[in-house]
């Protein structure tokens, strides 16, 4: 890529990370006859690359496509890896480095711990089962003490309640399911994910723009970490190491 692309790109991602002070999901999705159909996988990943390639991202009509995007099994089967001891993070499209697809795959009780989204959008759709989103503030005092950790799933780490001033508050809890989208960004605040679910798994596709390979974890008393993210697979693929992107 020219120097002259790259400065392009960059400010594209700019661009759409300015979005995100105004941006807060859609509630329902747009008038039909703005938009084409979609009717699968491939079909929702060739709209989001025309989307993509614009010089100026609508982020309504992105959200608009995850929302009429109807579950269907054989669609994403191929991506769906479980893991015993962790959800896992399958990547589906890397969106020619705008955005990133992917599926997780959650066994019952499986959570992620609080993060943050590296100023990006979050859009996020069940695709199987039920997810419950609990959403948090950003700690009071954020010191912004970030310690590297090794690479990691953000569900590995576990959130440790400790008591404090500094601690995240709940500001919602919410149950998604099957076909509902939901969307977050760091201005919304942060948030966890769990299948409360005791007898059932649960599967979700995930958007984010631009993409990260790192974010902030937070355990309850408001504690940052970096936190470098990772894939269990990639385009149905096991990932060999989990040092490995
Ligand atoms: C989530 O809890 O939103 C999933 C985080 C991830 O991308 O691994």
């Amino acid at each position: 890529m020219s120097c002259v692309e790259m400065e392009k790109e960059e400010k594209k991602k700019y661009e759409l990370r300015q979005l995100t002070k105004t941006f807060f999901g859609l509630e329902k999705p747009l008038l039909q006859k703005y938009t084409n159909a979609v009717t699968n996988l491939e079909d929702l990943c060739k709209e989001l690359h025309v989307v993509f390639s614009s010089d100026s991202v609508n982020i309504e009509y992105v959200n608009h496509l995850l929302m009429v995007y109807s579950s269907n099994i054989n669609d994403w089967k191929k991506y769906a890896k479980f893991d015993r001891y962790r959800y896992t993070r399958n990547l589906v499209d890397a969106g020619n480095g705008r955005f990133n697809l992917m599926i997780l795959c959650w066994n019952e009780g499986q959570s992620s711990t609080i993060h943050d989204h590296a100023d990006s959008h979050c859009f996020m759709k069940v695709l199987k089962g039920g997810l419950t989103e609990i959403k948090y503030s950003w700690p009071q005092q954020d010191d912004a003490l970030i310690t590297e950790c090794e690479p990691k799933c953000i569900g590995n780490v576990r959130s440790d309640s400790e008591d404090g001033e500094n601690e995240l508050q709940e500001l919602s809890r919410t149950t998604m399911n099957t076909n509902e989208v939901f969307y977050i960004n760091d201005n919304i605040g942060l948030h966890r994910v769990e299948n409360c679910s005791n007898t059932d798994v649960a599967v979700s596709l995930h958007l984010y723009c631009p993409p990260f390979d790192s974010c902030s974890i937070f355990n309850k008393a408001g504690k940052r970490t970096q936190c470098q993210v990772t894939f269990w697979s990639k385009y149905g693929k096991r990932v060999p190491d989990i040092g490995n992107k």
